[in-house]
């Protein structure tokens, strides 16, 4: 199928690009109406109520250089400029990961563990080890008003796009941005420390994500396990005590990052929560001691 006139109509590209992404893409109709949407200045709800229109030509060529880049396995989000996480809206580029559903379950278990061991009133300080878009750090700050939070990443490029989206959710007092490796930045130790490691081994993994995704934020190293490591040899110190440690883990990671967790935080209570699709996804280090 192809699309050459200047013209056609919202059902027409729609069909063409479709077509176009169908080998790459789980969701072909959704990527091409976000796309559409997008090349209209439209909301998709607005592209789906004028199927018969037809495109203005402008738009129409944005749209056909819009699919050929996703056609090439570029991220939807990249392409728009925007993902969607925890119900808010974040700015992203290729600099730093687009946030994934599944680590809203860290963002779940962090909510909890919070409302449970400390009141509305309590300041609670946490840090995000990791940041890139600021999404973990800023979802705790939105829904955790009594929090303060350092967001770390040796990234400056990550940095500046969290700086963004601080401010585009008013929370630029209570997220501070720290730039360096791991838990070096931190000025104190923290009350709960979370983090979305890199945990990927880089050869295994889907090539779009590899040919596009910063890999500082993708590579564990040769077993997915060398920032896990890191990061839980100087945890014990960055913790107060009574303090919670968080770790989004990769599906198959469970076994071997408790593991670590249980060596690093002998006396702790160290757990694994699901995500919604029912894979291993989180490690929750508890009852932290001094
Ligand atoms: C998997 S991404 C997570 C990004 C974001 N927190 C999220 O969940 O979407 C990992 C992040 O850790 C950062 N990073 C990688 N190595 C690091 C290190 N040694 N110290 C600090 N940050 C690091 C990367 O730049 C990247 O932003």
């Amino acid at each position: 199928m192809t699309l050459r006139d200047s013209r056609a109509t919202i059902d027409q590209a729609l069909a063409w690009a479709v077509d176009t992404l169908r080998d790459i893409s789980e969701t072909p109709r959704l990527d091409a109406e976000i796309l559409l949407a997008h090349a209209l200045g439209w909301s998709r709800v607005r592209v789906l109520a004028g199927v018969r229109e037809t495109i203005p030509a402008d738009a129409l060529q944005t749209f056909r250089a819009l699919v050929l880049r996703r056609a090439a396995h570029e991220p939807v989000a990249y392409l728009i400029g925007r993902k969607e996480f925890y119900g808010l809206e974040f700015v992203v580029d290729r600099r730093v990961l687009v946030p994934r559903p599944e680590t809203e379950t860290l963002i779940d278990a962090a909510i909890e563990w919070a409302r449970l061991h400390f009141a509305p009133h309590d300041t609670l300080l946490i840090a995000d080890i990791g940041t890139g878009s600021g999404c973990i750090a800023i979802a705790l700050a939105v829904h955790l008003p009594n929090a303060l939070i350092y967001a770390t990443d040796l990234s400056p490029d990550a940095l500046a796009v969290a700086r963004q989206n601080i401010e585009r959710h008013g929370v630029t007092d209570r997220v501070t941005l720290l730039c360096g490796d791991l838990l070096t930045p931190l000025p104190q130790p923290v009350d709960l420390l979370v983090s979305n490691p890199p945990y990927t081994i880089l050869d295994e993994i889907d090539a779009g994500v590899r040919l596009h995704e910063p890999h500082l934020a993708l590579d564990g190293g040769s077993d997915g396990l060398a920032v896990y490591r890191r990061l839980l040899a100087g945890a014990p110190q960055a913790l107060r005590p009574g303090g919670a440690l968080m770790l989004e883990i990769g599906a198959t990671q469970a076994e071997a990052v408790t593991a670590l967790a249980r060596q690093a935080f002998p006396a702790a209570v160290v757990r694994v929560r699901c995500d919604l699709a029912g894979r291993d996804r989180v490690v929750e280090v508890l009852h932290v001691a001094s």
